[in-house]
């Protein structure tokens, strides 16, 4: 039976409480705290704010308070984090937290580092009850920034709404925090300390996650091109989580040049960087890889490295096209696909060009919103292998999150799948060559992203609200400049497997030649709010695949900016970020 061997103390003064054998449990008197409503991805907010008394645990004891006991009670449970400011301190009063709702064991990372495809992997493998990961994602860390937490569940996955929602309904009403009375734990020592019955082992962040990764994978096929001398490798771990993953799986593993790897040591305020695997803010990695004999495969992660960017000598892979191209080729490039995805999904503001792959490959097809925990209940009910998001996040089913390192390695692998014969001073199948020859099959899927950070939140509300007026009274085959209006609506979603919905997920104006416009608002902020504008466009003439995007895509983006009254609403002339 799941019961553990509580003893019932008289209640003293402050200290109450069912304790596990051996530990002491203090009560806490505790007042709720507004906002810690969690988004899309976790609860997000300003270290500071993460800092002050009791906010941290009050959410982690709200987080215990709406699971079912026999969810955690004698449980084990993971902790990992992407080892920015504040994780260590966190970690520890988390563990505590644990102990004091009657978790068994606590699995954490060395140093309170792992990374979130990493914590989803050990969650399945040792058939955790679930995991925290400490991230604010791709957001800034240190003093002045971000601090966040994420929980998943007990097949890996992201804590669905009905968890979250229940969190922050407990914010709202707690009254005491359940703490035991435990010393802080040596988080950089391997191994195991016992405190009665509760226990915490403390474990190598990447041999669970890079042993997942060898199943996966032909290491011996990466090994191939790795090693050759006509092929160059960079990784920009960008001072993240990646930092811990990639030596040992890249170089050590799979023998890249040690100078392959840029950004490799982790550091709690990513080197004053913003780790986001995008144009904008992996700059460096950018310039490398368009400069004069660059290297021929250029990726980078973020901040807990489930998101990445790919690029080729001189060549930007966009993420929509990244995943239609994994998929394409999974089957003979990758072990785990040997007998071919079951299915494929991209979110919503994702461009169409997995749709065309689905299409081809006769593979059921599902468009989610935005937010990797949609794709969760397919997989489990086993109608999805591969899946990605227009925002770098790509993806499938060995694990329940995206997986930064696993896409840099989907690419290695089909390249090296497509080189595997070259002799040397043969020339090399390249990223862009791969690229552009699926578009030659397929046809090219023009997409963009407008970002406009910071805006004022009741600003953005109104843009939204306005465009959803215009949704309500707009009809099929009205006139918006030279396209034609198909439909218009807020997105909505209703999950096949447990039949849940989700509403207003993104304005969309789709017209009759494929072509479409989105509006959605950030759900990942910690302050304000960013608008964010997604621009595609079909091409199936392979003659002009070779536009720039921007050229490509000017009349639609001068559309939405129109359609939208943005620069009228907003006050901006420019996005922030453009991907
Ligand atoms: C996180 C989630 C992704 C999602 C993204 C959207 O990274 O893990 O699944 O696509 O947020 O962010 P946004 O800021 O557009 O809400
Ligand atoms: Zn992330």
């Amino acid at each position: 039976s799941h019961s553990p061997s509580f003893t019932i103390k008289a209640s003293s003064s402050s200290t109450t409480i069912a304790e596990p054998e051996g530990i002491k449990i203090n009560s806490v008197p505790t007042k709720p705290i507004e906002g810690q409503k969690t988004g899309t991805s976790g609860l997000r907010k300003k270290v500071k704010v993460f800092m002050q008394e009791n906010y941290l645990s009050n959410w982690i004891q709200s987080l215990f308070n709406s699971l079912p006991p026999e969810d955690y009670r004698n449980g084990v449970l993971v902790l990992g984090g992407d080892g920015r400011y504040f994780n260590r301190e966190a970690g520890q009063i988390i563990i505590k937290i644990a102990a004091g709702n009657g978790v068994r064991k606590i699995l954490v990372g060395r140093e309170c580092i792992m990374s979130t495809p990493a914590v989803s992997a050990v969650i399945r493998k040792r058939k955790a009850n679930g995991g925290f990961i400490m991230s604010a994602s791709h957001n800034p860390g240190g003093p002045e920034y971000d601090w966040g937490i994420k929980f998943n569940y007990s097949s890996g996955q992201p804590a669905p709404e009905s968890i979250t929602d229940k969190i922050y309904g407990n914010t709202l009403s707690i009254s005491e925090i359940k703490m035991a009375e435990i010393p802080d734990v040596d988080l950089s020592r391997l191994g195991v300390t016992k405190y009665g019955n509760f226990s915490v082992e403390v474990v190598d962040p990447v041999s669970d996650y890079l042993e997942l990764m060898e199943t996966v994978f032909d290491f011996e096929l990466i090994r191939s091109l790795l090693s050759r001398s006509d092929f160059r490798f960079a990784f920009d771990a960008m001072h993240a989580v990646t930092g811990a993953y990639a030596k040992p799986i890249f170089v050590d593993k799979l023998r890249a040049s040690p100078d392959s790897i840029s950004n490799g040591v982790p550091l709690e305020d990513f080197g004053h960087g913003h780790p986001d695997p995008n144009l904008t803010y992996a700059k460096d990695l950018v310039n490398t890889m368009y400069s004069e004999n660059g290297p021929d495969l250029g990726a980078a992660s973020d901040g807990d490295g489930d998101r990445n960017m790919i690029l080729g000598k001189k060549f930007f892979v966009t993420p929509s096209d990244s995943v239609a191209i994994i998929a394409a080729n999974a089957q003979e490039a990758i072990p785990y696909f040997t007998s071919g995805p079951k299915g494929l999904a991209r979110s919503m503001p994702t461009s169409g060009a997995l749709d065309r792959v689905a299409e081809k490959l006769s593979l059921s097809f599902f468009e989610v919103p935005t937010g990797w925990k949609f794709f969760g209940n397919l997989m489990d009910s086993g109608k999805l292998s591969i899946c990605g998001e227009e925002s770098f996040g790509t993806g499938s089913d060995h694990i329940r999150e995206k997986d930064g390192i696993w896409a840099v390695l989907a690419w290695l692998s089909i390249i090296a799948y497509r080189n595997k014969d070259k002799k040397p001073g043969e020339k090399l199948v390249s990223v862009s060559d791969v690229v552009k020859e699926h578009w030659a099959t397929y046809g090219r899927n023009f997409f963009s992203r407008y970002d406009y950070e910071a805006c004022e939140s009741e600003v953005a509300n109104k843009m939204i609200e306005y465009l959803r007026d215009l949704v309500s009274k707009s009809q099929a085959g009205e006139n918006y400049g030279n396209y034609v209006l198909q439909f218009a609506d807020d997105f909505a979603y209703t999950d096949p497997v447990d039949g849940s919905v989700a509403s207003k997920q993104g304005v969309r104006f789709v017209f009759t030649d494929g072509s479409r416009i989105i509006f959605r608002l950030s759900g990942t902020g910690s302050a304000g709010a960013t608008i964010r504008i997604y621009i595609e466009r079909f091409e199936p003439d392979a003659s002009k695949h070779d536009m720039d995007a921007q050229v490509a895509l000017k009349p639609l983006i001068d559309l939405a900016l129109s359609v939208s009254k943005l620069k009228d609403f907003t006050g901006r002339e420019k996005p922030t970020v453009i991907t």
